[in-house]
């Protein structure tokens, strides 16, 4: 069976309630237009959205994430969410590791796999996020980065009583995000197929592994990206907070 393309919409702290819901509608239609065609959108509102969102789409194959949670299950952790909260609410991906995560909040590849680890025991697919800076990519330290981001993660899902049935993978270039700037396809054939054995070697459990690429998605970088092998979606910020720029990219075979 063909695999479905993956859309993850990262509105970030964007997207009021009222937008969110409108966007949502908007999106159900999309589907509805692209019915036979295999496109599997993810939307990531802000947690306070989260809820209603997912009430809007919950007869549609459109699927709701979060942005973060916890490392922590329950307790004292005033201003935190738990992943099980997350999945109460309608939450079934929730993304982890984010580089504004990784940067701002001083989130460590050990705090991100604690992160995997509560998502699967509350039986949410994660969206794993890693990347290199720019002076990484610099000097040629990707795939030294991307090993080293990784290894924690996938020590602990291996060690997961609950295995999620998908675990998405997104590599997003620090340096693409928000930047206009992307990888070229020769740099992207290298590392997604590394990506594949990499994953392959150390993931000791059963599941389905979707690779994404993230940094500065639209129409345009969508269709040059898209010719990439072992690709099996995207990860977008800025171009998923207008839907007629999202519409384009999901439209495009
Ligand atoms: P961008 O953001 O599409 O605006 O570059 C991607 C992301 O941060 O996930």
């Amino acid at each position: 069976m063909k695999k479905s393309k993956i859309y993850v919409a990262n509105w970030k702290m964007n997207m009021h309630l009222d937008f969110a819901l409108l966007f949502s509608k908007e999106c159900k239609k999309l589907i509805r237009e692209n019915e036979n065609k295999e496109k599997h959108i993810i939307l990531c509102p802000t947690y306070p959205a989260i809820y209603s969102v997912a009430q809007l789409l919950q007869d549609t194959p459109i699927s709701i994430g979060a942005q973060n949670c916890s490392e922590h299950e329950v307790g004292a952790y005033t201003g935190e969410v738990s992943a099980q909260s997350l999945s109460e609410i309608g939450a079934s991906y929730c993304i982890v590791g984010h580089s504004e995560r990784r940067t701002y909040f001083h989130e460590t590849n050990e705090i991100i796999a604690r992160k995997v680890a509560k998502l699967c025991n509350a039986t949410i697919k994660p969206i794993i996020c890693i990347g290199e800076t720019a002076n990484e990519y610099k000097e040629n330290k990707t795939l030294q980065v991307l090993e080293h981001q990784l290894e924690p993660v996938l020590k602990i899902i291996n060690e997961a009583t609950q295995i999620p049935d998908n675990i998405l993978i997104a590599y997003e270039p620090v340096w693409a995000i928000g930047t206009g700037k992307i990888p070229d396809n020769q740099t992207l054939e290298t590392i997604f197929s590394w990506l594949i054995s990499h994953v392959a070697q150390h993931l000791q459990i059963k599941t389905v592994v979707h690779l994404l690429y993230g940094g500065s998605v639209d129409a345009t970088t969508t269709q040059e990206i898209g010719r990439v092998k072992n690709i099996d979606g995207f990860l977008i910020g800025n171009a998923s907070l207008d839907f007629k720029k999202f519409k384009n990219i999901v439209s495009l075979p």
